[in-house]
């Protein structure tokens, strides 16, 4: 049997996140500069998006620019932003062909005009699709966004429009980049790194961890299925005993 038949779809995670890390390594295995790797992501992004369409996940997040990435070499920054329009735009026939809807989590107005002009675009096209929603999280880092739902909490509060007593979890959930969304209940991390590199802080709060030491170019749709096979091996407690959920 393989992999995919493996997969038990009524235990499927309604929401799965990926860090997509190791593409510049992979480059410098092939002697080839970074941006080459950050190109042959694309296809492992094709493939995974395609895996979790064809499965029936729901939510699909992924990585793809963190605020620190602003960090990097210049020409490196560029070149992502630029793969980053040229690609939106050309997928996007492919996702409405498969009913995916786009959409985008970070701090997007400090993306360059042209890019923020294609991710509106795509998301304004695909708004009606309904197999999956692909989340691409651009400019994004969870303390960022945790800073950005502060704010407007506290403004709330300012204008008498919320009081301190009546903010709970739903509160801080609403005013997150994930408003409306599920939990990911599944974050798989490639390329050998065991960290979370500021994504999600407070969503992944009960997430299973999977970690490949595949570099993210090199992430296929077997790779996807095997994270998954992983997680539903998984008791998921939330800090219950084994016995109590066993006895449900
Ligand atoms: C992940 O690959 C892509 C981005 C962060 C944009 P990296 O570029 O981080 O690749 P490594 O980790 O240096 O190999
Ligand atoms: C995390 O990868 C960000 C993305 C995958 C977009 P990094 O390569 O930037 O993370 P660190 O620096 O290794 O923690
Ligand atoms: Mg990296």
């Amino acid at each position: 049997m393989s992999l995919k038949e493996n997969i038990n779809l009524s235990k499927l995670p309604q929401h799965i996140a990926i860090i997509m890390d190791g593409n510049g390594r992979w480059a410098k295995q092939q002697g080839e500069q970074r941006i080459f790797g950050h190109e042959n992501g694309v296809r492992s992004v094709r493939d995974t998006v395609e895996a979790a369409a064809e499965l029936g996940v729901k939510y699909l997040t992924l990585y793809a620019f963190s605020t620190e990435n602003w960090n990097r070499p210049q020409e490196e920054v560029i070149a992502l932003m630029q793969l980053l329009v040229h690609t939106i735009s050309a997928e996007t026939k492919t996702l409405n062909e498969n009913n995916i809807r786009l959409q985008a989590i970070g701090d997007l107005k400090s993306l360059p005009q042209d890019c923020f002009n294609e991710l509106q675009e795509a998301m304004e096209k695909t708004k009606s699709n309904s197999r999956t929603t692909l989340v691409l999280a651009l400019s994004y880092s969870s303390r960022w966004e945790i800073i950005d739902a502060v704010k407007r909490i506290a403004e709330k509060v300012t204008t008498n429009t919320l009081s301190p007593q009546n903010i709970t979890e739903q509160t801080i959930n609403e005013h997150l980049c994930t408003a409306g969304m599920p939990e990911p209940e599944l974050m798989i991390r490639t390329s050998g790194e065991h960290r979370i590199s500021n994504f999600l802080l407070w969503q992944l709060a009960y997430a299973e961890l999977y970690f490949t030491d595949k570099l993210w170019p090199d992430f296929r749709k077997e790779d996807f299925y095997e994270a998954i096979l992983d997680y539903q091996n998984r008791e998921r407690r939330f800090g219950k005993t084994s016995e109590q959920l066993i006895s449900k």
